[in-house]
């Protein structure tokens, strides 16, 4: 039976979590004080050996990223922190970054010197100005204790951190276009190859990371690479958050290793909400295809997750019980990318409106037959048409609801949502 690990949330429950002070109670900082002793590429190395993937979706490994820098050249490398937390079910990063500001202050200060960077960004989510000034009162502390600035802890080594608002927009948090925005640009996702980590910002060597990946590295660094890598699986290594949200009797953050199931995780949450049952649910975020009661037992690792046909992505396990209409919330979500669609490619800024309007017909009782196929076939139009993410994401929903769903989704043709899901009456239409 797997139990939690509380690494990141380990002084959650303190009143003052967020303060330098509390932090150093617990050990705070005396991991960048060991990283400050060993020579850079041995962090990376430790990095790489310990397993540590991208945290925030794709699953990159975080050392070999890191590792891709090139060496011969000669301008200034930036560490960026990709705090942009904005995909819908996805909570954990803010409410890590308010609890503990400082556990990311430090893997910044540790990834920085690592990478040899002297200069870090934390890209946050404009609209979440608790969080900004959080932040922004953690990194003054810091300053002021020499945790950051110059010649940290009498090392020689020089950190600046910008905590920078974004605007609010989700693409940015796709990291090419969080770099052109905080080039001061509008954000839009840029043509890769090139990889931030050969021409990122200002067209300099660029690594950007996750908050959660970044908060992981002080706990890498003192205690080892083997004690993360014997948490998790053979390839996904370690824990991480799994945030529960929806029909749930006690959502919130589970901090647990990677490869625990939902079984599990319900377990430990109480459950689906009294008297209910598991309809369906997302791995990690609507951008991931839906899970049905069936996969109560897949391991939620990369690979177990991909190989059952859907993604870890951001760990946001949203649970819906048998009285949600399907339809209902994929249009929501559809909504949401027609929205945040930046524009720049066809098939993402058109279809995904396309999508919206066909979805809203069959919810409210006047679809075609045929507008399921429709739905199909704009899937199948954006889905690798698409100019980034986003456009490919927006698809999953939609056609993993009518693999599984298929059928509500043709009664819906016919039947007013109302009828068919009385306990959530639209008044939209
Ligand atoms: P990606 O797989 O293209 O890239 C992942 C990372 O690896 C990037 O930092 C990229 O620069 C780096 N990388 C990949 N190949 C490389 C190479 N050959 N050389 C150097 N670096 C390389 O994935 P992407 O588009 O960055 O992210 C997609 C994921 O984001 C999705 O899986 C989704 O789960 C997640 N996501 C998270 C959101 C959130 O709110 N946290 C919102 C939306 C999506
Ligand atoms: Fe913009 Fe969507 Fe194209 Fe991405 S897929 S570049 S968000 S229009």
């Amino acid at each position: 039976m797997t139990t939690l690990t509380p690494v990141l949330s380990r002084n959650w429950d303190r009143a003052d979590s967020f303060t330098l002070a509390a932090y150093r109670d617990g050990g705070g900082y005396e991991a960048l004080r060991k990283a400050l002793t060993m020579q850079p590429d041995a962090i990376v190395d430790l990095v790489k050996a310990s397993g540590l993937r991208g945290r925030g979706g794709a699953g990159f490994p975080t050392g070999m990223k890191w590792g891709f820098l090139p060496k011969d050249n000669p301008k200034p490398r930036y560490l960026v922190v990709n705090a942009d937390e904005s995909e819908p079910g996805t909570c954990k990063d803010i409410p890590l970054m308010l609890a503990n500001p400082h556990v990311l202050i430090e893997g910044v200060a540790i990834a920085s010197y690592a990478i040899n960077s002297n200069q870090a960004f934390i890209y946050v989510r404009g609209e979440v100005l608790h969080v900004i000034r959080r932040l922004r009162h953690a990194v003054a502390e810091a300053y002021e204790a020499g945790l950051l600035g110059k010649d940290i802890l009498g090392s020689g080594f020089d950190l600046d951190v910008v905590v920078h608002a974004g605007a609010g927009a989700y693409i940015c948090g796709e990291e090419t276009a969080l770099l052109d925005s905080l080039e001061g640009y509008r954000g839009q996702p840029r043509l890769k190859p090139p990889f931030p980590a050969v021409a990122g910002l200002y067209a300099s060597p660029t690594v950007v990371n996750n908050v959660e990946s970044i908060a992981s590295v002080p706990s890498i660094v003192a205690n080892g690479a083997d004690w993360f890598s014997s948490m998790g699986t053979e390839k996904s290594a370690g824990f991480g958050f799994f945030s529960l949200s929806g029909h749930v009797e006690k959502p919130g953050q589970y901090e647990a290793p990677l490869g625990v199931t939902l079984r599990e995780l319900l377990d430990m949450a109480g459950g689906i909400r009294n008297g209910h049952r598991l309809k369906f649910w997302t791995p990690g975020g609507s951008s991931t295809p839906i899970f049905t009661e069936e996969h109560l037992d897949i391991p939620l690792d990369f690979e177990s997750v991909g190989s059952a046909g859907s993604m870890l992505g951001t760990r946001a396990l949203q649970i819906f019980d048998e009285t949600t209409s399907v339809v209902r919330v994929v249009r929501g979500w559809i909504e949401f990318y027609a929205h945040e669609s930046c524009g720049k490619c066809t098939p993402c800024r058109e279809g995904n409106s396309w999508m919206v309007q066909v979805l809203r017909r069959i919810e409210a009782g006047k679809g075609t037959q045929e507008d399921v196929d429709t739905l199909l076939d704009i899937c199948d139009n954006l889905l690798g048409r698409s100019f980034c993410a986003l456009g490919d994401g927006a698809t999953s929903p939609v056609t993993s609801a009518i693999k599984y769903f298929r059928e509500e989704f043709i009664a819906g043709t016919h039947t007013p949502a109302w009828e068919l899901f009385p306990y959530q009456r639209t008044t939209r239409w």
